[in-house]
């Protein structure tokens, strides 16, 4: 296929990898991650094939929401380093080929945050309509609060000033109110100040309770929340024409849809990509079930993105493994199988536990998994560790489980930092995924390892566009347990298929355009087998238990023969 524009549309084909600088390497023995100590590990990065960083918040905050709660978004945390060190490490990043994202956290600020303390020292104050304000929080009590192991009311009483006002997290986040004019120009502002720092883009923190504007002022409403967010987008893009904006929307299809833009309307378009919480939910159910059709199901579901936009995909994030669109039953079973025990679970809708202790580090599902993060239509999003096969911790707190620090050689501080591990931001995971068990330095060295499995998932990734630029379909396999699906491209077409089911499976695959007779090359095996159609121009796919394959029809794109001078 012709590459033209693959480099313009970079998002399409990135490979996305998010951490959090604070349990990354720390650079200066105090305990704690910081830029300098990231910078030093860019070489993983790069040869695991990464493109695009995302930065957990680095601001400055109280740690109330790990970061979430930023008291200056103009700043760093000094326990993480200075701007200095910052763009030193966006600078080295590029230089060595990859972009660097961060989180646009800007649905509240910390309460400490000194535009919210002015507004909650008198009703008449600077900033008092920066936040939302009400006499009486409406009578709809807890409904909709995201933390409800600490909070029952979006509302908190501010005693000093005599009013409520809305908290969508903790109390400690007070919602900044986005119908201010004065807190949009700010919220470019802050765009602006990274974008000229380097950054490509942001993940966008909590999309649809940024641009909820129930119960704020109505004087001042805003006319539609789309045409903002529209707007955001195209100042980006005047900035620096390469930026995306990454969301955070976990909604049904149909309505997260919609914040790719409106493709009916010429107003242009809104997030670049939306992670896809949909299919990463049913995928646990299929794995769960041995039964390829929920995630089917969700991937015939999902709408195609318009324009140039992408869907963004995960095994999972940095938060709670979210079950919530699934329905009670489903969510049971995926506990079931994956987090029975109470203290696995968070918040009655999600896992504090990474993939592979919850298939008791079973390699051949881990690997199902990621093989088809890397070959299902979307843009490829890993959380730090994952390439590794890290565990958590569930001595940790909540979230914290799955946010330990990063495990780079079997010391008793896995090389993390040289201060006394009892002195780190979260605990290191202890037992059968403890840093002396799974670490990069002796993965680095063993070519069966899962980062080695990683990197040959993404090296191969990078060079079959198909996968990331083409149509796809999915094929019919006669075998739930198998899902198969075809990707196109200009006249390329590769194939992947994934048996979710502990045991063997044999499927019969048809291709339109395979010519009777015609071979299939695997992508993953470096001696290229092949695989030859039948007289009927059927294709006979062998899968081991939990077994996946890529497949490109025709011969390798290296190979002599189909390098034909134009
Ligand atoms: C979504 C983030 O992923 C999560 O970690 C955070 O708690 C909330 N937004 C609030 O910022
Ligand atoms: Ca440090």
């Amino acid at each position: 296929m012709r590459l033209t524009r693959t480099s313009d549309l970079w998002w399409k084909n990135a490979v996305v990898y998010c951490l959090d600088v604070e349990t990354y390497q720390d650079g200066n023995g105090d305990g704690i991650g910081d830029f300098a100590g990231l910078t030093q590990r860019i070489d993983h990065l790069v040869r695991l094939g990464v493109t695009c960083v995302w930065l957990m918040p680095f601001y400055p905050t109280r740690e109330r929401d790990d970061g979430y709660d930023i008291t200056d978004f103009y700043g760093v945390d000094p326990r993480l380093g200075t701007l200095g060190d910052f763009t030193e490490f966006v600078r080295t990043a590029r230089d060595r080929g990859i972009r660097v994202i961060a989180d646009l956290v800007v649905n509240h600020t910390s309460e400490e945050h000194p535009w919210f303390k002015d507004a909650r020292s008198g009703r008449d104050s600077t900033h008092r309509d920066w936040y939302v304000w009400k006499d009486q929080p409406p009578p709809d009590g807890p409904q909709g609060v995201v933390f409800p192991d600490a909070e029952d009311s979006l509302w908190e009483y501010d005693k000093g000033s005599g009013q409520y006002y809305l908290h969508r997290f903790y109390k400690q986040q007070p919602d900044l109110n986005v119908t201010h004019p004065e807190v949009r120009d700010e919220i470019t502002r802050i765009m602006g100040f990274w974008t000229e720092l380097g950054l490509s883009g942001f993940r966008v923190d909590a999309v649809p309770f940024l641009l909820e504007t129930d119960g704020q002022s109505d004087a001042k409403e805003l006319p539609d929340p789309h045409e903002y967010l529209a707007d955001l987008r195209a100042f980006l893009g005047r900035r620096n024409g390469e930026s995306v904006l990454l969301g955070e929307v976990n909604l049904p299809y149909d309505a997260t849809a919609r914040f790719f833009g409106d493709p009916s309307s010429d107003r242009g378009d809104e997030l670049t990509m939306c992670f896809d919480f949909i299919a990463m939910q049913r995928m646990y159910l299929s794995m769960a079930r041995h039964d390829a059709r929920p995630l089917a199901a969700a991937l015939r579901e999902r709408p195609e993105p318009p324009r140039d936009a992408h869907w963004a995909t995960f095994v999972r994030n940095h938060d709670e493994l979210t079950l919530d669109k699934l329905s009670d039953d489903e969510r049971a079973e995926v506990f079931a199988s994956f987090g029975p025990d109470k203290d696995m679970q968070l918040y009655d809708r999600g896992l504090r536990r990474r993939l592979p202790p919850m298939v008791d580090g079973d390699r051949r599902r881990v690997e199902l998994a990621y093989s088809l993060l890397f070959t299902l239509p979307g843009t490829p999003v890993l959380f730090y560790g994952e390439e590794l096969g890290m565990g958590e911790n569930l001595a940790a707190q909540g979230r914290q489980a799955v946010r330990t620090p990063m495990q780079w050689t079997p010391q008793k501080a896995a090389g993390f930092s040289t201060a006394d591990p009892a002195t780190f931001p979260n605990p290191l995971v202890d037992g059968a995924f403890s840093p002396q068990k799974i670490n990069v330095y002796e993965q680095s060295r063993d070519p069966a390892s899962l980062l080695s499995r990683m990197r040959l998932f993404i090296e191969r990734y990078r060079e079959t566009p198909e996968l990331a630029w083409g149509d796809y379909r999915l094929l019919t396999t006669g075998q739930d347990a198998v899902l198969a699906h075809v990707c196109r491209a200009g006249d390329g077409t590769v194939l992947a298929v994934h048996n979710f089911a502990d045991r063997p499976h044999t499927v019969r695959l048809e291709l339109t355009d395979a010519e009777p007779g015609g071979r299939m090359t695997d992508l993953l095996d470096e001696a290229h087998t092949g695989l030859k159609a039948d007289e009927d121009g059927m294709f006979h796919v062998d899968l081991p238990p939990y077994g996946y394959r890529w497949l490109r029809v025709g011969t390798p794109a290296d190979d002599p023969e189909s390098i034909v001078p134009r």
